[in-house]
């Protein structure tokens, strides 16, 4: 199939972009560069032999997204392009719906009017309602909690609104839950912009010396040993699941799927904590803080949908979800601002 990938520069984006190729698809990136960088399709290029056009396009910027839609002879979409800090989301709301929901509307139009009506889009485990029973079920009770997680709701309501005012849509809605890990290559990774806002980052910039000590944000939740327990998904398990879904829409008629992608295991802050510095080698250095405002206590998917309906599960275990981060993130202590490979 010949695909647009939008935020393809990114983290999970670039990581489906080679996933895409690997499976013999041709792609297609707009990416913004807003928290990416075109060197991840560089090194995805290396790792393919593979040529990856990339348009340097925001989706607000609709004359521009009109002439890489009308004329790309795209088979379907898969819809990374979002901004995804819960903090900023708090500070800067109406940046957040702008660019979100503007943006995914903007492409959804272009996208008709190109007669493309197969979406992919990235959701997240944040649009299910935190008072819920473990592990998540697709069907718990929905309701995010801040305007990032508000933004991911409000886009998967529309999209299945446009789906049913026109059934030849075909919408694939991916709820992930805590991606982590890097291409075993360690080539391409995650490399967040300034201060990392997620756990395991975090401590891969402890280990290498950048960041000098981790917080961990609570000790008295209702855990065995007190800290957050999350999900955690290698991202080239996450990449594949994208690619089974796109291959699942060339065959199907109009309709909305809804698939958690988790692993079904939750781990709690230490044991990630020690699982990495199994990894590196390293002790990591750490201290205990108050909780973060908004964290639950506990998030695990219950993954049996995705099996059931895609035929997929995750395969890579912690253990593998640490050494690829450390590989990546040891070969490239400045993420893809260091000299490229
Ligand atoms: C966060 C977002 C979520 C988003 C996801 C992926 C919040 C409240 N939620 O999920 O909406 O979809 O990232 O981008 O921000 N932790 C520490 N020290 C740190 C960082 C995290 O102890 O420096 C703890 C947290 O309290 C939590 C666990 O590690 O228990 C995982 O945190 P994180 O990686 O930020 O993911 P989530 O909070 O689950």
């Amino acid at each position: 199939m010949h695909v647009l990938v939008t935020g393809g520069a990114g983290y999970i984006g670039s990581h489906t972009v080679l996933a895409l190729l690997e499976a013999g698809h041709s792609v297609h990136v707009v990416d913004n560069l807003s928290n990416a960088s075109a060197e991840s399709l560089h090194r995805v290029e290396k790792l393919t032999g593979k040529k990856v056009p990339l348009d340097v396009v925001d989706l607000l910027d609709r004359p521009r997204l009109h002439e890489v839609i009308a004329g790309g002879s795209f088979d379907a979409v898969i819809h990374f392009a979002a901004l995804k800090a819960v903090g900023e989301s708090v500070r800067e709301p109406l940046l957040y719906y702008r660019n979100n929901i503007t943006g995914t509307i903007n492409l959804c139009e272009e996208m008709a009017l190109a007669g493309v009506k197969a979406i992919v889009f990235s959701s997240s485990a944040t649009v299910y309602d935190p008072s819920n029973p473990m592990p998540l079920q697709e069907e718990a009770t929905l309701g995010a909690v801040n305007p990032y997680g508000r933004t991911k709701l409000m886009m998967e309501m529309m999209l299945q609104d446009l789906q049913v005012s026109d059934p030849d849509w075909r919408v694939w809605l991916l709820r992930y839950f805590n991606p982590i890990g890097a291409h075993e290559s360690g080539m391409i990774g995650e490399d967040p912009a300034g201060e990392p806002n997620n756990l395991v980052p975090y401590i891969a910039q402890v280990a290498t010396g950048r960041r000098q000590e981790l917080r961990v944000f609570g000790s008295d939740y209702p855990t065995p040993d007190g800290t957050g327990v999350r999900d955690y998904i290698h991202v080239v398990d996450l990449a594949i699941g994208h690619v089974m879904a796109l291959e699942r829409i060339a065959h199907e008629a109009g309709g909305v799927q809804i698939c958690n992608l988790g692993t079904g295991r939750g781990y709690s802050v230490l044991e990630v904590l020690a699982a990495f510095e199994a990894a590196c080698g390293k002790k990591i250095p750490y201290a205990m803080h108050p909780r973060r405002p908004g964290d639950a206590a506990v998030c695990y998917a219950d993954p049996a949908y995705a099996e059931k309906v895609l035929g997929w599960r995750a395969t890579r275990d912690l253990t593998q979800m640490c050494e690829d981060t450390w590989r990546w993130q040891s070969a490239n202590p400045f993420g893809y601002a260091d000299a490229p490979v």
